[in-house]
């Protein structure tokens, strides 16, 4: 009779794959993106020389692509913001670097400081803004990657589908 610290394994171990497999090279789950994201965020090296602001139009810059997914670059200026929005059939998740961004979704208004991470399942809707007087960063991650971003109208959220404008 077994104890309980006793483990045995029958059979060959090498017929068990996923006791072989190395770590993934690429996140998969809804946690390591949002791991990734902060991991990025947490070394401005990778992210901060490349950084424009543009009050003409809004500006990204797609920092990263793996299997399933990407990551964007998004500078926000004082007043810019994304309109109201859903990201199709990709999940997200939203960094913010710098500054200070207001997101804005059915359920409320909440401010979103650097380090904040929201998660935005697909077909949510919402609105990102730069709210106050100095510029914002924010760092978003698509699983899958951003195919289409349909626009909505307020007040009665009808999506419609036309070219994708911008990211966010
Ligand atoms: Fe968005």
């Amino acid at each position: 009779m077994n104890s309980d610290s006793d483990l045995q394994i029958a059979g060959d171990i090498l017929e068990v794959p996923h006791l072989l497999q190395p770590p993934r090279e690429h996140p998969a789950t809804v946690a390591e993106f949002a791991g990734l994201a902060r991991a990025l965020a947490s070394d401005r090296s990778r992210w901060e020389h490349l950084v424009q602001y543009d009050a003409t139009t809004r500006w990204y810059h797609r920092l990263r692509t793996g299997p399933g997914y990407e990551v964007w670059l998004l500078s926000w200026v004082p007043g810019q913001g994304s309109g109201l929005h859903d990201h199709g059939r990709s999940s997200g998740v939203l960094t913010v670097l710098d500054g200070t961004l207001t997101e804005r979704t059915g359920r409320g208004t909440r401010a979103l400081a650097a380090g904040a991470q929201r998660v935005s399942a697909p077909g949510s809707v919402h609105e990102v803004v730069n709210d106050t007087l100095e510029p914002a960063v924010s760092l978003h991650v698509y699983f899958p990657g951003l195919t289409e971003m349909p626009m909505h109208s307020a007040p009665d959220c009808r999506a419609s589908r036309g070219p994708r404008p911008v990211t966010a």
